[in-house]
């Protein structure tokens, strides 16, 4: 148990909600607020299971498209749990980042985001990143438009575009890529989650529904992860050797 490999960053597709709430009979909107409740706890956990970056999607580009009544509820959420995430962070020395499209959303959660933000820049335990209004195809949209910017008003060439350089344009810039990528709920897709960061990740999909994530179903996946033997396309990983 004690010689496993913690990932450095674990990234997180936390789905299963509405099944969740589905099957006691709740309304959706409490299974979200149940898993809300879930990364509270998981913030903590990873925390103190020396993870030292943890990524949640906790809201996708796609998601405006579900009815406007749940939208509502997730955004009534998001403002409920900004003030006591904030406690929690606070508490453990954790960082808070966001990536994904902030413009979206109502001021006063811009306010609360960018307050998490500030009052945590310092602390050095574990980033916390918040993939919000998040999709990787709109991320890499708007890195390339920047890109394309810069290469008319002269300031780049098309040839000095490397995979290090559009990397600095998205997001996640110094962010570095996830070792391990879950997602609950039984789907298996990435639903355009860090796509362009995950190329080379450990992907571990479990039935577990998000809301009833804990400890236990965290400490499976990283001994799944330590039993991979993990390639970066014909170079075998570092902790092999
Ligand atoms: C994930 O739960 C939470 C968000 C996408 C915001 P879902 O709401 O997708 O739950 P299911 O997939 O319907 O069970
Ligand atoms: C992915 O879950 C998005 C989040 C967890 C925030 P979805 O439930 O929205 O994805 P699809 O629709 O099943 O692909
Ligand atoms: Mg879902």
């Amino acid at each position: 148990m004690s010689d496993l490999i913690i990932p450095n960053h674990v990234a997180i597709i936390m789905d299963g909600n509405g099944r969740w709430a589905k099957r006691r009979g709740l309304p959706r909107r409490l299974g979200h607020k149940a898993g809300c409740d879930t990364l509270e706890r998981m913030v903590e956990d990873c925390a103190d299971t020396g993870i030292r970056i943890l990524t949640v999607y906790a809201f996708s580009t796609e998601n405006w498209k579900r009815s406007g009544d749940e939208v509502s509820a997730l955004m009534q959420l998001f403002r409920f749990y900004i003030p006591r995430l904030k406690k929690r962070v606070m508490a453990k020395n954790v960082r808070v980042r966001v990536i994904g499209d902030e413009s979206r959303f109502d001021e006063d959660l811009r306010e609360g985001l960018r307050d998490l933000k500030e009052s945590t820049r310092e602390h050095t335990r574990m980033d916390f990143v918040l993939a919000l209004n998040y999709g990787s195809r709109d991320e890499i949209i708007r890195a390339v438009r920047k890109i394309g910017t810069e290469a008319a008003q002269g300031n780049l060439l098309p040839e000095e575009i490397s995979e290090e350089l559009l990397s600095s344009y998205l997001d996640t810039a110094d962010i570095p890529d996830p070792d391990l990528v879950i997602r609950t709920s039984g789907e298996e897709r990435l639903s355009n989650f860090l796509m362009w960061q995950s190329a080379y990740s450990e992907l571990y999909f479990t039935d577990t529904l998000w809301p009833d994530f804990d400890h236990e179903t965290l400490m499976e996946a990283i001994k799944a992860y330590n039993s991979r033997e993990r390639r970066f396309g014909g170079r075998k990983g570092e902790n092999d050797e």
